[in-house]
């Protein structure tokens, strides 16, 4: 169920990202890659790889982390905990959900972090 209460930054369909895979999108100055873990289960976190800048919407999933494409580091897709070194912060995350029509919404977290564990 959607919070009404919360801003929807973006919004996409199911479609564009397939199960397993990752894709960034941008919206305004932010961009964000999302995650499709398996049926309605997304994730979103801001596409900057703490360590160095790397493009996370580069990377791959594996196991539920998103593989930094430039020296491996690893967060947490969903909430973008920093998993692996080289990278010891982690990245901000979003809310990210599927509804009943196959849209996937994706809206700023009252948790999310600026970067910092
Ligand atoms: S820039 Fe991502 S691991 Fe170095």
């Amino acid at each position: 169920m959607t919070d009404p209460n919360r801003s929807i930054l973006l919004t996409i369909s199911r479609d564009e990202v397939p199960i397993g895979e990752v894709r960034a999108f941008t919206v305004d100055s932010l961009s964000i890659v999302i995650s499709h873990l398996s049926n309605k289960v997304w994730g979103a976190v801001e596409n900057l790889c703490s360590h160095d800048n790397g493009a996370l919407g580069d990377g791959k999933l594996r196991r539920g982390d998103i593989v930094c494409p430039r020296h491996g580091a690893s967060f947490d897709c969903i909430t973008g905990k920093v998993k692996s070194l080289p990278a010891v912060k982690s990245v901000a995350f979003f809310e990210a959900s599927e509804d009943d029509t196959g849209q996937v919404h994706i809206s700023r977290s009252s948790g999310a972090s600026n970067g910092n564990q």
